[in-house]
């Protein structure tokens, strides 16, 4: 269940070079996404309408692109300008044109209605590109429906379990109440977790002998972009006082690929040492380790969903976020759906 009229993060930046011509499927079409000569990125139908060969395999020429089966050439609006040996070109000859911003280090497109691509809409992921953070982009090819990756991120209870030795380490995350608040595009989640132990990583790069106070504290917005301040300090500081805090801002999207396959972009910045890239190092590689544990339990979870009979998932508490955002999903998947025209089929002719 998609929602279309929404940004989705197509791609870092550095993936899409200056004579990059990138697939990527994204809710179920193949999208080509490379950059025009003064580098603003565009996004086309990949399928070339004449015998559907795919265009990332075909050659840039300036701003167009030329399909490397029979010669003919797109514009960067999708407008065929050129057809080898034939001088009439059919207007309707064309492939679907997406709107595409990059902001930071994301390049977003909207897949829906291009009159309602509102720039204002993209979330506010600040720590992508900031001078008061630093961070290592990370991505992970899921095998699962992004929707089970969702409920994974609204429930952090799985830290005490999932990444028991990783990013977890304190046993009493599932314990902790969040509060949940209802957004206009999504839900915010707020935890703290205090006197308690700190994960392995955080005592390593903070130092902590002791017990520490953890705060989680994130936006989850629609389509699935998670975008979170976290911290680490110790237990006995005061509330306010961030003297000897790890501070850390996490930037996570997830885009459907296809019904079952998703695409998940990911980074956690840190505020603390800057000029220390082993620090950021660090980070990235205690991130992957933990997210090829989350990646496992959610593959394996939709592995079995797949191969026995449809029944239903019996909610508990912890489950409140995550069904308030399915909630938010379906609602306006649903309204969509409402408002598109709905496809006659044609009469079949005796
Ligand atoms: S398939 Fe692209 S030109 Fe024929
Ligand atoms: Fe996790």
């Amino acid at each position: 269940m998609f929602v279309k009229n929404c940004w989705y993060v197509a791609a870092w930046d550095h993936e899409v070079l200056a004579d990059t011509l990138l697939e990527r499927g994204i809710l179920n079409q193949s999208i080509l996404i490379y950059r025009l000569t003064d580098g603003t990125p565009v996004a086309l139908d990949n399928k070339c309408p004449h015998r559907h060969a795919p265009l990332n395999l075909g050659r840039r020429e300036g701003d167009s692109v030329r399909c490397m089966y029979h010669g003919l050439k797109f514009d960067a609006t999708g407008q065929c300008t050129e057809i080898p040996g034939q001088d009439r070109i059919p207007p309707k000859l064309c492939v679907k044109s997406y709107p595409m911003v990059q902001r930071g280090r994301w390049l977003w497109i909207w897949m829906g209605d291009p009159e309602r691509a509102d720039p204002a809409l993209i979330p506010d992921a600040y720590s992508l590109n900031h001078p008061e953070w630093r961070m290592k982009p990370g991505y992970l090819h899921y095998d699962a429906d992004y929707q089970l990756i969702s409920d994974n991120l609204l429930d952090f209870s799985h830290l005490s379990y999932v990444h028991e030795k990783t990013l977890g380490g304190s046993p009493n995350i599932a314990e902790v109440r969040p509060v949940i608040e209802r957004l206009e595009r999504g839900v915010r989640v707020t935890r703290d977790v205090n006197n308690t132990v700190p994960a392995p990583y955080h005592a390593r790069l903070g130092g902590f002998t002791g017990k520490v106070n953890r705060r989680f504290s994130y936006d989850y917005l629609v389509p699935g972009i998670l975008l979170m301040a976290a911290s680490v300090k110790p237990a006995e500081t005061p509330d306010d006082d961030m003297t000897g805090a790890l501070q850390f801002h996490s930037c996570q999207a997830l885009t459907p690929e296809t019904d079952t396959t998703t695409h998940y972009f990911f980074m956690q910045a840190h505020k603390f040492r800057l000029d220390d890239a082993t620090i950021t190092e660090s980070i990235y590689q205690s991130l992957c380790t933990a997210f090829e544990e989350d990646r496992r339990i959610i593959e394996a979870q939709q592995r079995l969903i797949r191969r026995t009979p449809p029944s239903p998932m019996q909610p508990i508490a912890a489950d409140a976020a995550l069904n308030q955002f399915r909630w938010l999903i379906k609602r306006l998947h649903d309204e969509e759906a409402a408002a598109t025209p709905a496809v006659i089929p044609l009469q079949s002719v005796a």
